[in-house]
Order: structure tokens, then C-alpha cells, then sequence
């Protein structure tokens, strides 16, 4: 199994299409129905795109639906690795399959708005796939990341989420898959040297329900069941290597516990790509 690449088609379509559907809608609710906390109101973009679409086979278009129906000017690109179910579209949107493990066969300074969320995290060499990714984003325009970070996961969770996300972890290290990706983000974006006014929200989403905010907890609960769900369905292929069926009942188990106090944290970066500088001589 080394460096054998871990896909998502095969787990049960309706049900995870459903389970994605539900994610979006909690975070959707989490950020007042908004596409997410970056400040896109009163923009007139003319071109989106959304780079890790999702399918429909374990996850679902809604977010690039949504864009395509907040801004009906604009052209809305969806690529994602894996072909999309029969559906009816936007008219204003249009999906491609593409590989972010590779360059995309779009222009660079083309996009007013490249947006990529729950994606980076399971992209081999994602900080490459963020580099250029950036590039599609026009002088000026904005680049929105979001990703989780699985070991906040490890380090509020009992000894055996600790356990298995530290497996992961090291599974996943060795394809060149980075779970931490979310708390990266932004320095990932500094380092890129064009991007100015770097914003971050991190999000801590508690697993089990214990804060004062009813939104907040709804969000936590979503992520619970779909991580633990989807650790059950997408976790056979790794139990030769380490990520064992015992450990990953273990860890299901633990995160049904009443006293849960286990977070996952997700972080919510956007930036603005610098204007060019045309040197007059
Ligand atoms: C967790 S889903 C997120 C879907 C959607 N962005 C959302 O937030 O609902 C991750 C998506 O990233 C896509 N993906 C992962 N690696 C990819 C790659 N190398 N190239 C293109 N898409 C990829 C998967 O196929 C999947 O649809």
C-alpha cells in the first residue's frame, strides 16, 4: 500500500452525498447562509472558480452552486479530480474534471475569486497545488483556503482519536499528504510573497456539543459524524498500515462518550492577491 493513492469513490454515494450536503449546510448556517466568512458582498466578480469541487460521490457541488447563484454575472468553473453525477447546473457554471496534483490548463491572472475548501488536506504535495492555484487568481482578486487540522483533533481528543490521527498522520506524511494543512494555510500564503491583507478565521468545532453556541455545536456535531463515518468507510485500505480496524473502533467509540471534549479546528484563510506593478521607464 506505500504511496499508493488513497480515492474516495467508493464509499456509498447517496448516503455520503447526503452526509457532504449536511456539512455544507451547517457551515453554510455557521457563517449566516454566507459562502463562508471572506467579505464577498458587493463584489462583481466576473470569474470563480472552485478548485476540489466535490462530486457527489462522497461529497457535493453545493458550495460552487451557491457561488454561481450569488453572483449570476459570473462564470463559475468547478474542477474536481473525479467526474460529476448527471445534475443539472447553473447555467453561469461548468465542470471540469483536472488534477491538482498537476498544472491546470487555465490561464494564470485569469480568476477574480479561486476558492478550495476541505480539499488541500488530501492533495499529495498540496503546498504545490496551493502555489498554483494562487497564480490563477487575478491581480487583485481574492484566494479563499480552507482546510481542517487533524491533529487539534489528536491533541483535544482521548488516547485513542490521539492514537489514530497520529496514524494518519504518519500514513499520510509518507504520500506527501499534509493533515495539518488548515494551520498552515496562512504562512503558506505569506510565503508566497504576492498576497497582501492574509486574513484568518479558525473555527474550533466541538464533538460534543458542549458550548454555549447552539450553531457552533450543530457544526461540531456535522464534522463528528462525518469524520467518524467517513474513518470508518475510507480507513480499510490503511488498516495493513497501522490504522487498524481495532483502532478505528476504538476511536468511533471514544467520540460517542458524553464527556467528549474533542475539537477539530478549521481554519478559513483568504487574501488578496498584490495588483501588478508595470514599471514605466
Ligand atoms: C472533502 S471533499 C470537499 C468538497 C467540497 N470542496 C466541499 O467543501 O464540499 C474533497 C474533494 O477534493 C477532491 N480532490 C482531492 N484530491 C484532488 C486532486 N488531486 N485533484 C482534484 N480534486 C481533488 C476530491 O475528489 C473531493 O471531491
Amino acid at each position: 500500500m506505500n504511496g499508493e493513492v488513497v480515492s474516495y469513490p467508493g464509499l456509498p454515494a447517496a448516503s455520503d452525498s447526503e452526509r457532504l450536503d449536511t456539512m455544507h449546510n451547517v457551515i453554510a448556517r455557521y457563517f449566516g447562509n454566507e459562502l463562508g466568512p471572506a467579505p464577498l458582498n458587493g463584489l462583481r466578480p466576473s470569474k470563480i472558480m472552485e478548485l476540489g469541487c466535490g462530486t457527489g460521490a462522497w461529497s457535493d457541488i453545493q458550495m460552487a452552486v451557491q457561488a454561481a447563484k450569488q453572483f449570476p454575472d459570473a462564470q463559475v468553473v468547478a474542477v474536481d479530480q473525479f467526474p460529476l453525477p448527471d445534475r443539472i447546473l447553473p447555467p453561469n457554471m461548468n465542470f471540469q474534471l483536472a488534477d491538482l496534483k498537476q498544472k491546470l490548463e487555465f490561464e494564470d491572472d485569469t480568476f477574480d475569486i479561486v476558492h478550495s475548501r476541505l480539499v488541500m488536506m488530501h492533495v499529495v504535495d498540496g503546498r504545490d497545488a496551493l502555489r498554483r492555484a494562487s497564480k490563477l487568481v487575478k491581480p487583485g482578486g481574492l484566494l479563499l483556503i480552507e482546510d481542517l487540522d487533524a491533529i487539534s483533533l489528536a491533541e483535544s481528543g482521548g488516547p485513542a482519536t490521539r492514537r489514530s490521527q497520529y496514524k494518519l498522520k504518519e500514513i499520510q506524511e509518507r504520500r506527501g499528504v499534509d493533515v495539518e494543512f488548515g494551520r498552515k494555510i496562512e504562512a503558506i500564503i505569506k510565503s508566497l510573497g504576492d498576497f497582501s491583507d492574509i486574513q484568518v478565521k479558525k473555527v474550533s468545532m466541538p464533538f460534543g456539543a458542549n458550548t454555549s453556541d447552539e450553531t457552533l455545536n450543530q457544526l461540531g456535531l456535522a464534522m463528528k459524524k462525518f469524520i467518524t463515518e467517513f474513518f470508518g468507510t475510507f480507513s480499510s485500505p490503511l488498516h495493513d498500515q497501522g490504522l487498524t480496524r481495532e483502532l478505528v473502533h476504538e476511536f468511533r467509540e471514544e467520540q460517542e462518550q458524553s464527556d467528549n471534549k474533542s475539537v477539530m479546528d478549521m481554519y478559513f484563510c483568504w487574501a488578496r492577491r498584490s495588483p501588478s506593478i508595470h514599471q514605466c521607464h
